[in-house]
């Protein structure tokens, strides 16, 4: 085989993140820039797993997702994406995308940001493009706004920008995976999860134009994300655990003020978030704090010492399918072989 031929398959994979203040609206949809900087955790433990082969006689693109043909809607995705990386290249040939995830998708797991980080290293690489992490989180941002996180590992900020063209717009890493040793996200899995029925890009822009909370919130976000950013690098608990709740109940105001009303949880969502102030309210200090996000399972965050006890309060909760217990992951990386 040639050198060219060669480097027109790759594979890359990529952990899933959590937003610990969330982007939610654009200044500019076809762009992916979003209204705030926002601040997440890449999730460890989870992961996408994406192959990439450019192929002079296929057709058309074609994407299989966890080993089945996937439907319209990811595949026009997956190609509206590979045209931007066709373009960047100078390449003409469809592609065939092999991806597989250990956690189930489109539910509030966050599959779009693993899976398009995924993609974006994967095709970039086969495409022959040597883009730097900063390059990929900028390319990643176009296939979904949450996706330009997941390059990288451990604590990362996604930067607003200003440009008008997104090139001051991409993710930085803030604190490495092992910054707060003692730091846990119980990953709480709800029975019976609804699958999204509206994508995050449509619905967050639904939010900008008929939330009346949403002025609000572009004002209060760069206080409590620069509140947050030092809670963590002081490793403060108390400041992280309670901002990280302010936050979320900030986004799921928003949400449920939009018209037509966005509601992610389900009533056992609810019931978690309810036994996580009940746990705080009982020990009259900060033990675990919640997020989520557009999706019904709920991410509860606390340290290694009161694991146990909330984890066993969660798993009590009706409709609670299951809890794992994960810590901060890696950076995305380059899968050895071409997957063939
Ligand atoms: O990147 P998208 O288009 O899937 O939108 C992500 C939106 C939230 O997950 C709710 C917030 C965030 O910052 O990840």
């Amino acid at each position: 085989m040639s050198d060219r031929s060669q480097s027109r398959a790759a594979g890359y994979e990529a952990a899933p993140n959590i937003a610990l203040v969330k982007y939610w609206g654009m200044r500019d949809a076809q762009l992916v820039l979003p209204n705030n900087s926002s601040l997440s955790m890449t999730v460890g433990g989870l992961r996408t797993r994406t192959w990439v082969r450019f192929d002079r006689g296929l057709g058309a693109d074609r994407l299989w997702l966890n080993d089945r043909l996937a439907g319209d809607g990811p595949l026009q995705s997956a190609t509206e994406f590979l045209d931007v990386v066709r373009e960047e290249a100078g390449l003409r040939e469809f592609a065939e995308v092999r991806s597989s995830n250990n956690f189930p998708i489109a539910s509030g797991l966050a599959s779009s940001a693993s899976g398009f980080a995924a993609l974006a290293g994967a095709a970039s690489r086969a495409a022959g493009l040597d883009l730097t992490p900063r390059g990929l989180s900028r390319l990643a941002r176009r296939g979904s706004g949450s996706a330009s996180r997941s390059i990288f590992g451990g604590f990362v900020e996604w930067q607003a920008g200003h440009r008008s063209d997104g090139e001051d717009c991409y993710a930085r890493p803030l604190f490495p995976p092992d910054h707060w040793p003692e730091l846990r996200d119980l990953v709480t899995i709800i029975a019976d999860a609804p699958e999204k029925s509206v994508r995050s890009a449509r619905a967050m822009q639904d939010t900008v134009r008929t939330s009346p909370a949403y002025a609000e919130r572009l004002r209060s976000v760069p206080g409590r994300l620069a509140a947050l950013r030092r809670a963590l690098r002081t490793r403060n608990p108390d400041q992280f655990l309670e901002l990280l709740i302010q936050e979320c109940d900030d986004f799921r105001r928003v949400c449920e003020t939009t018209v037509p009303s966005l509601d992610y949880l389900t009533p056992a969502s609810r019931a978690v978030l309810a036994a996580v102030l009940e746990l705080n309210r009982q020990a009259g200090r900060p033990v675990a704090g919640y997020t989520h996000d557009a999706g019904a399972h709920v991410h509860v965050f606390t340290f290694a010492p009161e694991v146990r006890r909330v984890q066993a309060r969660l798993r009590a909760v009706p409709g609670v399918e299951s809890v794992r217990v994960l810590s901060p992951g890696p950076a995305a990386h380059p899968l050895p072989g071409t997957g063939a």
